[in-house]
């Protein structure tokens, strides 16, 4: 039996070749099944042993495990294209976050995980969120997550945390990716002769080695503040701006993701009807 994968865009695509390159899976035992086929021809070519499926229906057929990494929108869809095929054997991995896992058993009442990659698993870093509905068996858990654990970090919370979760680790990179671009931004409109290039170098090892540094030393927050932070000096100084501003800036964006991820949900829901 094979580990299929539905759709292939980012995630799908993202999840295949770093399983394949973290020898987590080998090509032979992968199949692959998405809309626009001609997408899978570059991937044909680099592993001429994965299995191209002839639809949604053939590659559930020939899966025990089936990565479901289509649009939240079109969960549903294939669900429902593929659910005489399933049985209690077969267990589905849905990436979508806002289709809950009460409404995937509408449709199949089997093994059901969720699980919320991060595009830092690209690299081998990051937390992948899991969950499991009561009819996964520990073995199976297993399996899935050790797959996961050879691109990163697996964390296992509870489905009504995910809202939260989600946000820290798969919408992070793009916050923080806004936050450098404007920490960058700004370092030139104060700089005249440092190039942008250069200025985007230091930040970057400085933000990666500020990460390895609460990780590798387990030290808190505080105390990296207090340690750069000297009093009456020049750091004290940019931590005051920041304390200042930074809670309701942040306060706000967790007000409204959260508040969007409530409407897409709401809208998920609804095709489950
Ligand atoms: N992107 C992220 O950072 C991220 C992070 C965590 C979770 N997720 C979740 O992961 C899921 C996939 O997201 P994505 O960003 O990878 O989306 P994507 O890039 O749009 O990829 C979706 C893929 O599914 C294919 N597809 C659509 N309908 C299909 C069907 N009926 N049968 C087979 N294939 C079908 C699409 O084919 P075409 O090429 O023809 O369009 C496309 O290749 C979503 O539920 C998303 O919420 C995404």
């Amino acid at each position: 039996m094979y580990v299929g994968f539905i759709g292939y865009g980012s995630m799908g695509s993202m999840l295949i070749k770093n399983f394949i390159s973290k020898k987590a899976l080998y090509p032979k035992d992968i199949v692959v099944s998405t809309r626009t086929k001609s997408k899978l021809e570059d991937l044909k070519k680099e592993y001429p042993e994965i299995n191209i499926a002839e639809n949604n229906i053939d590659l559930a057929s020939k899966s025990k495990y089936i990565f479901i990494c289509v649009k939240q929108t079109e969960v549903k869809g294939v669900l429902t294209e593929i659910k005489d095929i399933l049985n209690e054997e077969k267990h589905i991995i849905s990436l979508a976050g806002a289709v809950t896992i009460k409404n995937i058993e509408k449709v199949f009442n089997g093994k059901i995980s969720k699980i919320t990659p991060t595009i830092i698993s690209e690299i081998g870093e990051g937390i992948t969120l899991i969950c499991h509905n009561c009819k996964v068996e520990d073995e199976d858990k297993k399996f899935i997550e050790s797959l996961l654990l050879k691109i990163g970090q697996v964390k296992r919370i509870d489905e009504e945390d995910f809202a939260l979760a989600v946000e820290l680790t798969s919408c992070a990179p793009g916050f923080f990716a806004s936050i450098f671009e404007e920490f960058m931004k700004s370092a030139l409109r104060h700089n005249r002769s440092l190039r942008e290039e250069e200025i985007k170098e230091m930040i970057l090892y400085t933000i990666y080695g500020t990460s390895k540094l609460f990780i590798d030393k387990n030290i808190t927050f505080n105390e990296v503040i207090d340690r750069v932070a000297t009093k009456g000096g020049i750091t004290e100084e940019g931590v005051k701006v920041l304390r200042e501003k930074l809670p309701n800036i942040f306060d706000e964006l967790f007000e409204r993701t959260m508040n969007k991820r409530k409407m897409i949900k709401e809208k998920a829901d609804e095709l489950f009807q």
